[in-house]
């Protein structure tokens, strides 16, 4: 049994459901850019549609400071609406109390409707038990399909499950199931890569995998600064001197990880006549590090192929710029080819994890891929997430 409750313990026929989703997508000049993060959601919204639920949709979208209507929820509508065609979805432009009602009230059995942006009241982030007051009574019950927004303890996603019956959504349940066997009952061997360019930004991430995992391959730019922590001389690369004690600490205590033992190095990114492959020991002075090597490359791919899962998150070069893209879609493509074989689960998570996927032509090839960003790295931190916990049985 799972420790939340889901769609399959209730009957949602004729209730008015309360859904918060995150449909905080990319616009550009108004239109949405990446229809990702919808698509993800669609299963749960045509469950509940199709059990003749009265379905309210709840999200935010942006960091607006009150009312902004360069983030109004408008372009989403249309995207909603387009998406779950024919199912009629109505945009109810207000969040405020007496409009919200009457568009509830006309809310018909297997229809949608979409709330104006929820952080166009501030209540919202501040977890305020009014505001869920308030919002517990536009439903009969509350689903939650918004595990990317399951870091923050706010109104809709936390205030609000301790005053309506509230149930895990499709994707939250598919977000949980995939990172639980990733890390909390994984098969073993166990690896993660862990890239990115900044120690700083993930060194809860690493403190709390190097506890868990078998290999922790440490790549990109963050694997300068452990580099740079054994004696190893950068050159040009960009590193955090000020984290070099730290790192050192972090490889003294946990020899699992995983660095670099050849890389790509250049002089000048627009300059191929002064790319190079060097052992680590002999970067130039004037060169940058902006790959991992061929030598470093297979002995990860070998550790991978007798691993039975793998935890993914940040390119381990500079995947932007080919040639630099190289070891991160060599080592994607190898791991979507053991997924595909059966003999490795993988799971990743983040957005520059997610473009790298794509560039490399292998999104749909792992075991799954999350679409959340900040909730995905403090779940990789060990945190537990105020969203989740709210839904705890
Ligand atoms: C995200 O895009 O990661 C989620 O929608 C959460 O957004 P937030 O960081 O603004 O809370």
């Amino acid at each position: 049994m799972t420790p939340y409750s889901t769609l399959d313990d209730v009957d949602v026929t004729n209730k008015r459901v309360l859904l918060r989703l995150d449909l905080n997508l990319p616009l550009h000049e108004g239109k949405v850019t990446d229809l990702t993060r919808l698509e993800r959601v669609l299963p749960t919204l045509r469950e509940l549609v199709a059990h003749g639920a009265r379905v309210i949709v709840l999200t935010h979208l942006g960091r607006p400071k009150g009312i902004d209507p360069a983030l109004s929820l408008a372009p989403i509508a249309h995207a909603l609406t387009q998406a779950m065609d024919p199912v009629p979805v109505a945009f109810c432009e207000s969040i405020q109390g007496p409009t919200v009602l009457h568009a509830i009230e006309r809310l018909e059995k297997g229809s949608i409707l979409l709330l104006e942006n929820i952080r166009f009241r501030s209540e919202e982030e501040a977890n305020d038990p009014n505001f869920a007051r308030e919002m517990a009574t536009w439903g009969d019950l509350y689903v939650n399909d918004a595990f990317s927004a399951a870091h923050r303890a706010h109104a809709s996603t936390e205030a609000i499950t301790h005053l309506l019956p509230s149930y895990a959504g499709r994707l939250m349940e598919a977000e949980l199931k995939a990172l639980g066997s990733a890390l909390d009952n994984p098969q073993r061997p166990l690896m993660a890569i862990v890239g990115g360019s900044k120690v700083s930004t993930k060194l809860p991430v690493l403190e709390n995998l190097a506890q868990r995992v078998d290999h922790l391959v440490i790549g990109g730019a963050m694997a300068n600064t452990f580099l740079s922590a054994t004696g190893v001389d950068v050159g040009a690369s960009l590193y955090e001197p000020g984290l070099c004690d730290t790192a050192r600490k972090l490889l003294e205590a946990y020899p699992q990880m995983i660095l670099p033992q050849d890389v790509v190095v250049a002089k000048d990114l627009q300059d191929p006549s002064t790319i190079a492959i060097r052992l680590t020991g002999d970067v130039g002075k004037d060169e940058k590090i902006l790959d991992i090597g061929p030598l470093t490359c297979q002995a990860i791919k070998d550790t991978m192929a007798q691993c039975k899962t793998l935890l993914w998150n940040g390119p381990v070069g500079l995947y932007e710029i080919p040639p630099f893209d190289q070891g991160s879609i060599d080592l994607t493509q190898t791991a979507a080819a053991l997924t595909q074989t059966g003999a490795l689960l993988t799971v990743a998570g983040g957005g520059d994890t997610i473009a790298l996927l794509a560039r490399a032509g292998v999104l749909e090839d792992f075991t799954y891929v999350s679409t959340a960003g900040g909730a995905f790295l403090e779940w990789m931190e060990g945190k537990v997430l105020p969203g989740v916990e709210a839904l705890g049985r």
